[in-house]
Formats: structure tokens, C-alpha cells, sequence
């Protein structure tokens, strides 16, 4: 078998700043344990998120220089428009900066008290958007994602059941709109089988209710259908996304993961009340509907992006880049979320540090252990991110996993990168007896993780 190569040629690069462990230890203590708080400068190999750290394309930098910044009707937002359009299939296409402000915008309409909004996972912005409303933010994964080792193709799918008990339990006036996030970041980036899309469409539309997709991640997810559900075994990545798409009534999205982009994303739905009145929140708090938030350049850098994301070429690489860094952690006994997802690895910090107990934050303790000894930045997705004090007891609540996440660029490092990576994450491994537990020194009341102050336990 011949090697996946990175479909690209590099013609920009962008030095790496190399530091000490010593001085790295310093730059943890500078950013309370916190990775969000490190400089970028700091970091060797920055693994934090895929959202917007992209790499464009010659396309997408050209496509740039010729936009057109009309604020009104502008030739780039009609641009836009057209190709979110035909991929999607949806009647009205909104701009936002990124996607947590579909987000706000959607559930400002449709959330509020009393309200329940079902999910795979919620993802940490949807989830928090949600629940400012003053809805509920509910999460109906199969039990399979709950366990980070257990094997399914498809370890974001929805369980149709639960749904179904929910609707019957709360009723249809009670859900404004059900979701899925494809791929189910929260879990692992994994990803969900059209069939499951399928079904959840029908139970939803059977009572009535809306369905949206949140779909940062929908090329992604299209390349796990192909690859993994034999009936779309030879479509092309397209026609799975436009299938996907056909079973919704709307999607929120952020560009910063499969439109290739920096910044931008984008409110879609057919109904055209909730459009309108989207559009009108639109203009208040993000800009006008042929804008919404974001430069002309930036609409221009999404419509190549969301084309040049569904080559088939790139899928497979990305893919396999993932399943290369999977297995060479994996065969130096790290236990890590089982099958790996479309756009990281996430390591399992209780599997990893056994010694720690959960109260002493076992998937932050390993993010800045991988800081330490390689200078890597990854993040921490558990008890940080999702657990919180009681309001009335101040006890904790914790999360049902403790992951850190490490998740890839796209078309930003090379294989070597990967190598480096996978070394750092084994002579972690090797140490792991020595690392320390943390406790939380500070904390916002909403979304804690990006700001939060730690300190050795
Ligand atoms: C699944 C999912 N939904 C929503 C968002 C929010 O998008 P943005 O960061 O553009 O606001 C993210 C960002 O990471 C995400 O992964």
C-alpha cells in the first residue's frame, strides 16, 4: 500500500519558537495551569483547537484579494449565499462572525424557560447559549460514547429511544428544535451514521418539531458515512454532506473547522418567520444580513473553503493523519477514545494518571504534563470544561470523563510534526507516576475552562 501524502504543497511558512523545559515550567506557572492563558508564542506544537487555525489555500488568499466590501448586497455575500445554498440545500442563508453566534441568535427565538433542547452533546458554546436562554441543554449520546474504550462506528449517534421517551415525557410544544452535532465533538469528535440522521429526523418531524444539525464538522462526518456505512461506499463526499443536510430544517455552523476558514459561520433554516426574525437579531448585535459580522474577504475565504474541504484527496489524509497519530499512541499503551474521531485524539487522563483522583482534575493535570515535557498545547475536555460548584452548597459536580484533546490543524503540520507528537505524548506516559493533581483558584460562573486559575493540589 502506498503512503497518504499531504495533498498540498507548502508555500508559507511560519517559524516554531523552541524553549526549555525549565522555561516552560515558568510559562505554567505564568498561566495558572491553564492552556488558554499561555501565549501562542510559547507554544511548540499547538494543539488546542482546530477552530479557525486552518491553513488557506492559494484559492482562498486569491479569492480574498478580489472581494467586494459593499455593505449592503455586496458580490461576495451573494457568493456566499450560493454555494452554502447548494450544499445545503437551505432557503435562507445568515452570515455570523462564528458559530456560537447562530447559536445566540437561534436560542434567543426559540430557547427560554421551560424549554428543552435535545442533542447527541451539546457542544460547550451551544450548550451555554442554550441555558442563557434559560433552557435545558439535554445530551441523548448512545452509552457507547459514554465509555472511551468501547468500539462503534458511529459512537455519535443519537439514541433514538431516549428521544422518544423525551418527547413523550415533556412533550413537542416543549422542544422548539432537537440537534445533532456531526461529529460529536463534546465525545470524542465522533462522528454519526446517516442512518441515525435519518431516524432522528423522523421521530422529530412525526411530533412536529425542527431539526438542525450543528455542522462544523460536516465533511468530516461525511467521510466516516463513507467510509463506514456500505451504501455510500462510492458517493462522493458531496452528495453524502448534501444528504445529510436534506433530512434538516436547519443548521448552525462555524467555518473556523470545515469552511477552511479564520473566522465566519453561518445561521441556515428554511422558515421563513424564524429567518426574519433572525435577521432582525442579525442586525443588532452582528450586522447587516449580507455581512453579518464578518468582512467580505471572510465570506470569500469560506465559499472556496466549504468546496475545497469535501476533496476527496484531503478527507483521506486528514483521516489518516488522525488514525497514524492514534495508532502510535496506542500501540505505546495510552489508553485514548476508541475508534479516534475526525479531527483529534483524546486521551484518557483517568486511564492515563490512575493515581489521580477526580477531584484533582486528572485531564488538566496531563494538559500541562504534555506542556511541560514537549511544549505540546492540547486542552482539556472534562471536569474544567463541564463540571461546576453547586450554586447553593458550592460542592462540585464532576464530569462523566476526564479527556485531553488534541486536536489536529488542518493542512498546518506535516507527518514529522506528528512524529514529534506522539514521542512527547509516550515520554509523558513514561513519567506519569511523577505528575500532579491541580485545584481550581478561580472561576467565571459560565464557561469557566477558557479563564479558570489553577494551582498545584
Ligand atoms: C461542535 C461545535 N459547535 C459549535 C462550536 C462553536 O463555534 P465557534 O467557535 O465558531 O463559535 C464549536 C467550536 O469549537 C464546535 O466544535
Amino acid at each position: 500500500m502506498s503512503s497518504i501524502i499531504e495533498p498540498f504543497k507548502i508555500k508559507m511558512v511560519e517559524p516554531i519558537r523552541f524553549t526549555t523545559r525549565e522555561e516552560r515550567i515558568a510559562i505554567l506557572k505564568r498561566a495558572h495551569f491553564n492552556p488558554f492563558l499561555i501565549h501562542a508564542e510559547d507554544v511548540l506544537l499547538d494543539l488546542l483547537t482546530d477552530s479557525g487555525t486552518s491553513a488557506m489555500s492559494a484559492a482562498q488568499w486569491g479569492a480574498m484579494m478580489t472581494a467586494d466590501e459593499s455593505y449592503a448586497g455586496s458580490r461576495s455575500f451573494f457568493r456566499f449565499e450560493k454555494t452554502v445554498r447548494e450544499l445545503t440545500g437551505f432557503k435562507h442563508i445568515i452570515p455570523t462572525h462564528q458559530g456560537r453566534a447562530a447559536e445566540h441568535i437561534l436560542f434567543e427565538l426559540v430557547g427560554g424557560g421551560g424549554k428543552t433542547i435535545p442533542n447527541n452533546n451539546h457542544f460547550d458554546t451551544t450548550r451555554a447559549n442554550i441555558e442563557y436562554s434559560g433552557a435545558e441543554a439535554l445530551d441523548l449520546v448512545i452509552d457507547e460514547a459514554r465509555v472511551p474504550a468501547t468500539l462503534h462506528p458511529f459512537k455519535g449517534n443519537l439514541d433514538i429511544a431516549r428521544l422518544e421517551a423525551t418527547i413523550a415525557r415533556l412533550g413537542p410544544a416543549a422542544i422548539p428544535l432537537g440537534m445533532l452535532t456531526v461529529t460529536n465533538n463534546t465525545s470524542g469528535g465522533q462522528p454519526v451514521s446517516m442512518a441515525n440522521i435519518r431516524a432522528v429526523s423522523r421521530t422529530l418531524r412525526a411530533h412536529g418539531i425542527p431539526f438542525f444539525l450543528d455542522a462544523c464538522r460536516f465533511a468530516e462526518n461525511a467521510w466516516f458515512i463513507k467510509l463506514r456505512e456500505p451504501e455510500f461506499a462510492s458517493r462522493t463526499p458531496r452528495e453524502i454532506a448534501q444528504e445529510m443536510f436534506s433530512y434538516c430544517d436547519g443548521a448552525t455552523f462555524s467555518g473556523k473547522k470545515d469552511g477552511l476558514s479564520n473566522i465566519g459561520g453561518f445561521l441556515a433554516l428554511n422558515d421563513d418567520r424564524l429567518a426574519e426574525q433572525a435577521r432582525n437579531l442579525l442586525i443588532l448585535t452582528e450586522g447587516f444580513p449580507t455581512y453579518g459580522g464578518l468582512a467580505a474577504r471572510d465570506l470569500e475565504a469560506l465559499a472556496v473553503g466549504m468546496n475545497e474541504v469535501l476533496d476527496e484527496r484531503y478527507l483521506e489524509y486528514r483521516h489518516a493523519c488522525i488514525e497514524y497519530l492514534a495508532a502510535k499512541v496506542r500501540s505505546g499503551g495510552v489508553a485514548i477514545v476508541e475508534p479516534p474521531g475526525g479531527h483529534a485524539i483524546y486521551i484518557d487522563a483517568r486511564a492515563f494518571l490512575p493515581h489521580l483522583p477526580i477531584e484533582k482534575y486528572p485531564g488538566q493535570a496531563l494538559v500541562c504534563a504534555l506542556f511541560e515535557v514537549g511544549g505540546v498545547r492540547g486542552v482539556e475536555i472534562g471536569s474544567a470544561m463541564f463540571g461546576k460548584p453547586h450554586a447553593a452548597t458550592a460542592v462540585e459536580s464532576f464530569a462523566a470523563n476526564d479527556l485531553v484533546r488534541l486536536a489536529i490543524p488542518r493542512r498546518v503540520y506535516t507527518q514529522s510534526h506528528v512524529d514529534y507528537l506522539a514521542e512527547r505524548i509516550l515520554e509523558t506516559y513514561a513519567e506519569r507516576d511523577s505528575i500532579r493533581g491541580l485545584k481550581i483558584s478561580y472561576q467565571a460562573p459560565l464557561l469557566r475552562h477558557f479563564t479558570a486559575h489553577f494551582e498545584p493540589a
